[in-house]
């Protein structure tokens, strides 16, 4: 078979394109996926057209009606894309003539497939940046939740992963509260930076006919036109601060997965993860493993290789338009739907998991997580500056390490033997309760301090 040139480029063109050519030119196969932002932005670019006398009224209604029938099929899925026709935007104008015929053609009147596709993209980015920011609000909740069940209650804070001062299950439920509201102002900035419509650029240039961006840009819900036509056509920074942003705080889910790994591990039992997010071993009974956890640990490795890879096409592109700029989309989809998987089964997973209260508490004063408290209370008690109470207090856990016991179980008397001021005072710092009750400093871990966090951000959200 023959193939004749494209019905929408081809004027200049004798022969259709070799096979790989069309294959590698294509993008229907995933640009179908903003079929809706595509009529969105024809519809109110028609709709322009006609109130600046560029298209009739008649033509701009028979259009706009038309292009409501072709989102009609592709939504139902009745649809044929064509690789032939390249990319959604020719497919969708391909259909629309055969269902209007002859006005059809008036559609691309003072725009180009090149200020199309930058429209498009911005309209499914924005989606995806307000489902960004839906999805972190609802963690966020999920995150309060438990912060709220278990302000109170004790386990192992660590550094290194070494036990290093006890802290609270609210305090720190509530460190990624802090976390992922970064990651949600970093969304707005980004959307409010790029609500700019560059529909009207047309190729590169602008157009001689007297359009009126800022009525498309209102219709599309933009804050204004882009202020240069040049810039409107090749700019993609919003796609890679979306990607950015999705980084970031995909790595924020990736810290909080690798903690629920390690706290439903065996060795540790901090949580158990509801059945509904727990999956078994087809050959040890006893297992219940965190592949969610595991998943969302790894997502920051797509998320941010999308970021990567659109950084390095759009590296060194000379403006305006080029090619190379059709491969911005696959990147960004894929980024946007594990991202937003990743959240959705991170807020379920926070919303159903268990903190085992008492097993935490246990840890809390295991590992001598009271020795900072005991070297503070050499300080204030005896006066002693901070470095010898830091020996003193060394030297104390050197002795319980050496008898294998904790803390809190030496008696007065070897206390004394390495620094004859010690009192029976020293045993109310050294419970892990009292400990956490004592950092009262503003950000510190005591429930008080907590609390208010929690009520402050149960205000910011509701
Ligand atoms: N499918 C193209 C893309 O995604 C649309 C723009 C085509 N423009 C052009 N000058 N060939 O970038």
């Amino acid at each position: 078979m023959t193939k004749t040139s494209n019905q929408m480029w081809g004027g200049r063109f004798v022969a259709g394109p070799d096979a790989i050519m069309e294959a590698i030119n294509a993008s229907i196969g995933f640009d179908k996926r903003m079929a809706r932002q595509d009529i969105e932005g024809s519809r109110a670019h028609a709709a322009m057209l006609a109130a600046q006398g560029i298209l009739t009224n008649n033509d701009a209604e028979t259009i706009r009606e038309g292009l409501l029938t072709v989102l009609s099929e592709i939504e139902g899925g009745t649809f044929e894309f064509s690789t032939a026709l390249e990319d959604i935007h020719m497919n969708v104008e391909a259909r629309l003539k055969e269902i209007i015929g002859e006005p059809a053609g008036r559609l691309h009147t003072a725009r180009s497939r090149n200020d199309q596709v930058a429209t498009d993209f911005r309209l499914w980015v924005r989606d995806q940046m307000d489902a960004a920011i839906a999805g972190i609000e609802g963690l966020m909740r999920a995150f309060l939740g438990q912060a709220e069940a278990g302000a109170e209650w004790v386990m192992p804070g660590f550094t290194h992963l070494q036990t290093a001062q006890p802290v609270t299950w609210g305090h720190h439920m509530m460190a990624y509260v802090e976390m992922l509201s970064r990651d949600l102002s970093r969304f707005k900035d980004a959307r409010a930076r790029m609500n700019e419509c560059p529909l009207g650029s047309a190729a590169l240039a602008g157009t001689s006919f007297p359009i009126d961006r800022h009525a498309t840009a209102a219709a599309l819900g933009f804050d204004r036109p882009t202020a240069n036509s040049l810039d409107g056509v090749s700019d993609r920074d919003f796609a890679l601060e979306f990607l950015a942003c999705s980084s970031i705080c995909a790595m924020h889910l990736s810290r909080f997965a690798e903690e629920l790994v390690i706290w439903s591990s065996a060795q540790f039992r901090f949580v158990r993860m509801s059945d509904r997010w727990s999956t078994g071993s087809s050959i040890m009974p006893q297992k219940r493993n965190p592949d969610a956890a595991e998943l969302i640990r790894a997502k920051i490795g797509r998320i941010f290789g999308a970021n990567v890879a659109l950084m390095m096409v759009m590296k060194g592109l000379a403006l305006t338009y080029s090619k190379d700029m059709q491969e911005d989309k696959e990147q960004v989809f894929d980024a946007a739907d594990n991202l937003m998987l990743a959240l959705a089964a991170m807020t379920g997973m926070v919303g159903d998991m268990t903190a085992n209260r008492e097993t935490m508490a246990k840890a809390a004063g295991a590992g001598f997580s009271t020795a900072t408290d005991l070297a503070d209370w050499l300080v204030r008690a005896l006066g002693l500056p901070f470095r010898d109470a830091h020996h003193v207090t060394g030297t104390l856990v050197a002795k319980a390490e050496a008898k294998g016991c904790d803390l809190p179980d030496l008696s007065l008397a070897e206390m004394q033997a390495v620094h004859e001021g010690i009192t029976e005072e020293v045993f109310g710092v050294l419970g892990v309760e009292n400990s956490v009750r004592s950092r009262m400093s503003y950000g510190g871990t005591s429930p008080h301090r907590v609390k208010e966090q929690i009520a402050r951000w149960k205000d910011v959200l509701k």
